[in-house]
């Protein structure tokens, strides 16, 4: 059986088109079994079930606290034998249930370098810093936030003339190239995580 992903979103979901489409070339060998967002006017859930994806909008207000809107999504996630997690614009910090349930099985993607610029608005964080590079990074969830080992990266330059925005545009083109090929190596049996590094296995 080919291996199941899902796609966590919170938005607009560019890059879980990506992954559809590179899932619908053959690029990425795999099923999306599942899109789950946590906000209800998600484009990204529109982006699922046009591309006849099962798409679930769970909704935190319907649960106490974190931990319990965390074990609803590996509840949905366990019913449809998920077996990688990858986290595409969601905008909510993972917690323990789910870190739990998927070890070394969550990917997410972050618009800067990795270490540099955690957090919210890393295109603005570059702007701010006045570097001359910033980037994309698919990496691995960890408890940390924007932490744990680095799948793949690419490098965007900083133009003289660039806002967040123009900068963001850049920045989303070399995420819909990234993501696709860091689950890929992921899925790829010949890659381990070695300490904080993602590296390719001695033959
Ligand atoms: C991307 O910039 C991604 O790096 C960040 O959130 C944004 C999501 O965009 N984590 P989209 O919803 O995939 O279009």
């Amino acid at each position: 059986m080919k291996p199941r992903i899902a796609v966590l979103i919170s938005g607009r979901g560019s890059n879980l088109q990506s992954i559809i489409d590179a899932v619908a070339a053959g690029t990425i060998d795999a099923t999306i079994a599942v899109v789950i967002s946590n906000r209800a006017g998600a484009q990204g859930l529109t982006r699922a079930r046009d591309a006849g994806i099962d798409a679930l909008f769970i909704n935190p207000k319907d649960f106490p606290d974190r931990d319990a809107h965390d074990r609803a999504i590996v509840s949905a996630l366990k019913a449809r034998n998920v077996t990688l997690v990858c986290l595409a614009g969601f905008m909510r910090l993972i917690g323990a249930p789910l870190l739990d349930a998927f070890p070394q099985r969550i990917l997410n993607i972050h618009p800067s370098l990795l270490p540099s610029f955690r957090g919210l608005d890393a295109q603005q964080q570059a702007l701010d810093h006045g570097v001359r590079v910033t980037g994309a990074t698919v990496h691995f969830v960890t408890s940390q936030l924007d932490d744990g080992p680095i799948i793949l990266q690419a490098a965007v330059p900083v133009l003289d003339d660039d806002t967040a925005e123009t900068l963001s545009a850049r920045i989303l083109i070399e995420e819909h190239r990234l993501y696709p090929e860091a689950i890929r190596r992921v899925l790829d049996g010949r890659w381990l995580v070695d300490g904080r590094r993602f590296r390719r296995t001695r033959a």
